[in-house]
């Protein structure tokens, strides 16, 4: 029956355009007209970004016919964001070079005229990718509309094209014609119907809306959301998918069994939230394993502490993985965007997966990141004195993967966290890298200068978390000396990490790429992302170093540090 959905969709195309292919070439944008400035001390190498002008959200992520796809919010006019975002379109054979295609889908029609915003892509039954994304229309109202390849045999999918019978949604009753948008990856129940969530605003709740479908053009809406959340503004860019309780295998957006247990991650007041839970299919409705989630408070989980912003995961059913992306924004100001002719990228793919405990994800850059790597330094066994400081030196530090496990010190000795700050960015904010404390602060300090006027701390502090009977590692990226320029966003971020008592020992790792450094505590059991804009310790001025500054002696059990490569692409 699937089979024929395709057909279903390519057939109404013709119909409705009375014989005419619905077409996107009129607005081909060439990506190399000309190359923003070079030598920008700021400019990242092996994240992903176009060659110029401005992105956000990572859209419509798949791998298809041996290609991963990754589409993204652009605006092939200027680094800033105005009304002439469509989907920029690039391919990668591993993740991590890439190749700069045409647009996709751009606004030409009146469900889609006035920007092509965030949507998902869907593999139907037969390998036959489609996407669903968010039109403005010519009245600016925020509609659901479907796209397809036009070229089924070009694994490239170079040439997309539109449903003529757009737009498939409109905003439903209680919904703003501004407050609907976003629609997630499709998903088909044992009925085999097809279920999407699409982001909004009900009623002030902030929710993911249900439709169902039997054919993917027809969809109806369903009466109760999938789940809501409280005062959080708008849910945009939803994501529903299953994963896996005993593997770190991804698990495929329609799978059903046992053993697994379903993630939903909403972006709201500039983060990604996600919760762990079940889905109960026969009532459309999710249920989350803590009550109180996805209101934005400290105790909700996040992706990343840091910057990291509508996010996306897809399976790659080639590794078997789930692998997730996310927007990291510039911190600097929308004159300097003009000035680099350049402003946002997507964060370095992550592979998630459950943890052991069940109660939160992992997340680890994809292994082909490490085909970047290139000259590497290590260490073994250094002691880290109280208030010492060593530099990992030999590789480029503006350009780096750095890996540490630290052995912690005796857990006895550790400071007792005050119950009241359970906020960890204010936390880290007041408990900064030059606080002596017992355990920790220790860390690293990126893009430092010489002098260390300028350097970004990312450190871990441990305590004693006498209410839950455990240690909680305090983990904080420091901006505040990131620059000695003005005008940049330098805000500090924190995140705490449970840890058994009997982990002596606590990693971190650092990709650092010139102005964003994506930073994975406990084996990815934290992730804070920063930029940093420095204004001295750029190319080779920068340097990297590992610190101390508790009462109690720390050891770095291994080090490892790689120079990394430019990525093609960048
Ligand atoms: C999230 C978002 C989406 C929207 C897109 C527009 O950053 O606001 O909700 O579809 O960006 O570019």
């Amino acid at each position: 029956m699937k089979a024929s959905v395709f057909c279903v969709v390519y057939m109404c195309c013709i119909l409705h355009s009375n014989g005419k292919e619905v077409s996107d070439t009129s607005h081909i944008i060439p990506l190399y007209r000309d190359p923003s400035p070079k030598n920008q001390p700021w400019r990242p190498y092996f994240h992903f970004r176009p060659p110029k002008n401005w992105l956000n959200d990572p859209n419509g992520p798949m791998y298809y016919k041996g290609v991963y796809h990754l589409f993204y919010q652009y605006n092939p006019y200027g680094s800033i964001f105005n009304k002439t975002i469509l989907w920029g379109h690039s391919v990668s054979h591993d993740l991590v070079n890439w190749i700069h295609l045409k647009n996709a889908i751009v606004p030409t029609k009146p469900f889609d005229i006035n920007s092509c915003w965030s949507g998902s892509t869907t593999i139907l039954p037969g390998n036959k990718p489609v996407v669903l994304y968010t039109g403005l229309d010519s009245k600016n109202q925020q509609v659901q509309n479907l796209a397809m390849p036009k070229n089924l045999s070009d694994p490239f999918l170079k040439e997309w094209k539109k449903y003529s019978g757009n737009p498939i949604m409109t905003p439903p009753h209680g919904v703003k014609p501004d407050n609907f948008r976003d629609p997630s990856t499709a998903w088909r129940g044992k009925d085999g119907n097809w279920r999407v969530v699409v982001g909004g605003l009900r009623n002030n709740l902030g929710v993911a809306i249900l439709y169902r479908s039997k054919d993917f053009v027809h969809w109806s809406l369903h009466d109760e959301p999938l789940y809501f959340g409280k005062n959080t503004n708008i849910w945009e860019c939803p994501d529903f998918y299953p994963v896996s309780t005993n593997s770190r295998d991804g698990i495929e957006n329609s799978a059903i069994g046992i053993n697994l247990k379903y993630v939903l991650k909403a972006s709201f007041k500039s983060h990604d939230y996600y919760t762990i839970g079940s889905y109960d299919a026969d009532k459309e409705k999710f249920l989350p394993d803590d009550h109180k989630v996805l209101i934005g408070s400290t105790s909700d989980l996040r992706y990343d502490y840091g910057k990291f912003y509508a996010s996306k995961t897809f399976f790659d059913s080639v590794k078997n993985r789930r692998i997730l992306w996310g927007w990291i924004n510039e911190s600097d100001s929308s004159t300097d965007d003009i000035k680099k002719q350049w402003a946002g990228l997507q964060s370095i793919p992550r592979q998630v997966y459950l943890d052991s405990t069940r109660r939160q994800l992992i997340q680890w850059p994809v292994k082909e990141t490490e085909k970047l790597r290139e000259k590497h330094v290590s260490y073994f066994g250094k002691k880290l004195k109280r208030e010492s400081l060593f530099e990992v030196s030999g590789i480029t530090a503006s350009q780096v993967d750095i890996e540490v496990s630290f052995m912690l010190p005796k857990l006895e000795e550790v400071e007792v966290l005050d119950p009241k700050r359970n906020d960890p960015q204010l936390l880290c904010s007041a408990k900064t890298s030059s606080v002596i404390g017992g355990a920790g602060p220790f860390g690293l300090l990126l893009m430092a200068s010489r002098d260390l006027t300028e350097q970004t701390a990312v450190f871990f502090r441990v305590f004693k978390d006498n209410h839950n009977h455990q240690f909680v590692v305090l983990m904080c990226s420091d901006q505040r000396r990131s620059s000695l320029r003005q005008g940049i966003d330098k805000t500090t971020y924190g995140a705490f990490i449970y840890i058994n008592h009997k982990d002596k020992m606590i990693s971190l790792r650092s990709l650092v790429d010139n102005s964003v450094i994506e930073s994975f505590g406990a084996e990815g059991r934290a992730c804070i992302t920063a930029r940093v804009y420095p204004k001295f310790s750029v190319y080779n001025e920068a340097h990297v170093y590992a610190f101390n500054n508790g009462s109690l002696d720390v050891v770095i059990r291994r080090l490892d540090a790689w120079s990394m490569k430019k990525a093609k692409g960048n």
